[in-house]
C-alpha cells in the first residue's frame, strides 16, 4: 500500500478532457494520506467545475490569480510554498509549453514557477499533439530540469483517435508521486529494463522466439521500483503480471524492443538489458500463412540491431548492465561479452537445465564488472533480483563518484 502520510500536494489541473478523471486522481492522493489543495486553470473549468474537485479535496479550490479575497489569505506565493510537490493532472500540450517558458500568466503556471518542489505532469492530449515536435521538445526541456513525467499511455481516445497522449491512470500517477518521497538509494533514478523474449514473424501465424519467460526483468523491475527508481520496463510477450508503479512498454520484435529503447535512452541512467532478443529474423516475413507443399522450406535470417552494444556505445551511455545466457562456458563468455559490447557490467547465467535459468523460479549468477565479480547464490528470481540490484547500486554510485 503506498502512503503520502502527510504530504501536501498541490494538484494543478488544466483544461484537457481528461480533467474529468482529476476527481479520481484527488480521492486517491487522499487514500494515500495525502492533503490536497487545487488549483484549476480557467480553461480546466470549462470542463469540470471547481466545486466538484472543492468536494473531493476538502479545501476551496482556486481558479483566478487575481482573485483579491484569495490573495489576502493564502495568496499564490503561500500556497507555492504549501506544496511538498507539484502535480499536474491532465497537463494540456499549452500547459507543457508555458511551463518550458517559465511563463507565470496564470495561477497554475505562476505557482510553478514560484514552488521549490519536485514537479510532476501527467500529459493527456490528442495523440497528434502529443507527437507533435513542439510538444516533443517542450519535454525533452522540462525532462532535462528534471520535471517528472508520468505517462502518456497509448489507447482509444477521446476524440476517437487511437495512439499515445491519454493520461496516466490515477493509480498510475499516486505512485509516480509516491516515488518522489522515496528514500531508498535509487530514489528518483531513471532505471529503464528489458525483459522477456521477442517474437520474429515468418508468416502471420509463425514466429520464431525462445524460452524466455521475463521472470527476471520482472523481478529487477520490482527491486528497482522498491528502491525509489522510476522504472520503465520495455517487455516482449510473456505472461508475467505488470509491477505495481512500473512503466511497462509492450513490444513483439526485436527492432521494436530497439525502437522502444531508444526513445527512452536520453533519461535513462541505469539500463538493465535482461531480454533475450533474438539475434536473427527471417530476412522476409511472408505475407499470408506459408502453405505446407512436401518440399523443404528454406528461411534465411538475417541478424537484429544489437541494443545492449548500442545502449553501451550511445552518446551519455548509462551504467549498462548486460546478461549472458550461456548454456557452457559461463564466465568466459560473459568476460568476452562484457569487453566486446564495454558494458559496465554483466550478469552471467547458465540456461538449457530445468532447474536454473529460463523459465524456472530460481535462478543463481555470476556478476562480473572490469576487475572483479561476484557470485550470487542460487534464490527465487525476486530475491536474487534485490542481490542483484545491490550490486549494480554500489557499482553505479562508485562509477558516478569517480572511483572505480
Ligand atoms: C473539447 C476540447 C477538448 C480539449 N482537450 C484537450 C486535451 O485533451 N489536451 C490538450 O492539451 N488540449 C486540449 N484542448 C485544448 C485546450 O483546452 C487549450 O489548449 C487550452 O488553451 C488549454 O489551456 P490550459 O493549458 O490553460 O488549461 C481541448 C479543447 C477542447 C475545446
Amino acid at each position: 500500500m503506498i502512503s503520502l502520510n502527510g504530504k501536501r500536494i498541490l494538484l494543478l489541473v488544466s483544461g484537457g478532457i481528461a480533467a474529468y478523471k482529476s476527481p479520481d486522481v484527488v480521492r486517491r492522493l487522499r487514500d494515500a494520506g495525502a492533503e490536497v489543495r487545487v488549483i484549476m486553470t480557467p480553461s480546466a473549468t470549462e470542463f469540470i467545475t471547481p466545486l466538484t474537485l472543492q468536494a473531493v479535496s476538502g479545501h476551496a479550490v482556486r481558479c483566478d490569480l487575481f482573485d483579491p479575497t484569495a490573495e489576502a489569505a493564502m495568496g499564490h506565493i503561500e500556497l507555492a510554498r504549501w506544496g511538498d510537490a507539484v502535480v499536474t493532472a491532465p497537463a494540456t500540450a499549452d500547459f507543457l509549453a508555458r511551463l518550458r517558458l517559465g511563463q507565470a500568466n496564470d495561477l497554475a503556471t505562476a505557482v510553478c514557477l514560484v514552488s521549490a518542489a519536485p514537479v510532476l505532469v501527467a500529459p493527456a492530449m490528442n495523440q497528434q499533439m502529443w507527437q507533435h515536435p513542439a510538444t516533443a521538445e517542450n519535454l525533452a526541456a522540462l525532462t532535462a530540469r528534471g520535471v517528472i513525467i508520468c505517462g502518456p499511455g497509448s489507447g482509444s481516445q477521446a476524440c476517437g483517435e487511437v495512439g499515445p497522449g491519454r493520461m496516466a491512470e490515477a493509480d498510475e500517477i499516486v505512485s509516480a508521486v509516491a516515488r518522489i518521497f522515496a528514500t531508498g538509494r535509487l530514489a528518483g533514478r531513471r532505471v529503464l529494463i528489458t525483459a522477456g523474449p521477442t517474437r520474429e514473424p515468418i508468416d502471420p501465424v509463425r514466429y520464431i522466439s525462445n524460452h524466455s519467460s521475463g521472470k527476471m526483468g520482472y523481478a529487477l523491475a520490482i527491486a528497482a521500483h522498491e528502491a525509489g527508481a522510476l522504472v520503465t520496463l520495455v517487455s516482449g510477450p510473456t505472461v508475467q503480471t505488470k509491477p505495481e508503479g512500473v512503466t511497462v512498454k509492450s513490444v513483439e520484435t526485436a527492432a521494436e524492443m530497439y525502437s522502444a529503447v531508444m526513445q527512452e535512452l536520453e533519461t535513462t541512467e541505469i539500463f538493465v538489458g535482461t531480454a533475450a532478443v533474438a539475434d536473427y529474423r527471417p530476412e522476409f516475413a511472408s505475407a499470408g500463412k506459408i502453405k505446407r507443399d512436401g518440399s523443404a522450406l528454406e528461411l534465411r535470417l538475417v541478424p537484429n540491431r544489437d541494443i545492449l552494444a548500442a545502449v553501451a556505445a550511445s552518446a551519455n551511455a548509462p551504467f549498462t548492465v548486460g546478461f549472458a545466457a550461456e548454456t557452457d562456458n559461463l564466465i568466459a563468455n560473459a568476460e568476452s561479452k562484457l569487453q566486446r559490447k564495454k558494458l559496465d557490467m554483466i550478469a552471467a547465467n547458465l540456461v538449457g537445465g530445468h532447474e536454473i535459468g529460463f523459465n524456472s523460479d530460481d535462478n543463481e549468477l555470476t556478476v562480473l564488472w572490469p576487475g572483479s565479480s561476484k557470485v550470487l547464490e542460487r534464490a527465487p528470481k525476486l530475491r536474487l533480483a534485490r542481490s542483484l540490484l545491490e550490486v549494480i547500486v554500489e557499482r553505479f554510485e562508485s562509477r558516478n563518484s569517480g572511483s572505480n
